[in-house]
């Protein structure tokens, strides 16, 4: 099956046009290069209500994978991983110990990152650093777990 991707770009200041949103553009094109099929894009705000409305319309446009970038720092304004949980119906950890761990070995500074995957309906929800490279990078980490965890969602059967 081909996963339907949707893309948030979580950041006050790009949402604001102060400067280009290069984190959604980076992760489009990693996206695209796993064969999966991007069928929407989303600039929000770093607050809790605009990114769980993003989730919640990507979700309804038929979206099973949702990739955000940024707002998973340490800033006092950084609120993805709160906005993400509260609306999820569990947490896979495996994926922020793995982001993190990998992470490391690049950045002394990803020991702040609070990356996450978590479940909404049943949609895949992976939160990414703003860090475009590291957002593509964080996502090659876990990208190996991630069609099993899609087709699981949807009852696909699957071999394992
Ligand atoms: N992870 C990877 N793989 N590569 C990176 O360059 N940047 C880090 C980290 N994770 C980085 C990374 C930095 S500089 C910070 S401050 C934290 O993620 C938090 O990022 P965020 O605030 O953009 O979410």
């Amino acid at each position: 099956m081909q996963i339907q991707v949707g893309i948030i770009t979580v950041s006050d200041r790009a949402s604001r046009g102060l400067y280009d949103d290069l984190g959604g553009p980076a992760l489009k094109k990693a996206a695209e290069g796993y064969g999966w099929k991007v069928l929407a894009e989303s600039l929000v705000p770093d607050e809790k209500r605009d990114i769980q409305r993003a989730i919640r319309e990507q979700i309804t446009k038929g979206c099973q994978l949702i990739l955000s970038t940024g707002g998973t720092g340490v800033a006092l304004r950084d609120v993805t991983p709160e906005a993400v949980r509260e609306i999820a119906i569990r947490e896979l950890p495996g994926f922020g110990e793995i982001m993190r761990m990998e992470s490391m070995k690049i950045t002394k500074n990803a020991i702040l990152s609070r990356n996450l995957a978590v479940v909404v309906d049943k949609s895949l929800v992976v939160c990414l650093p703003g860090k475009p490279s590291g957002a593509v990078e964080c996502l090659s980490f876990v990208v190996g777990a991630i069609p099993h965890c899609v087709e699981v969602l949807n009852e696909v059967p699957t071999s394992c």
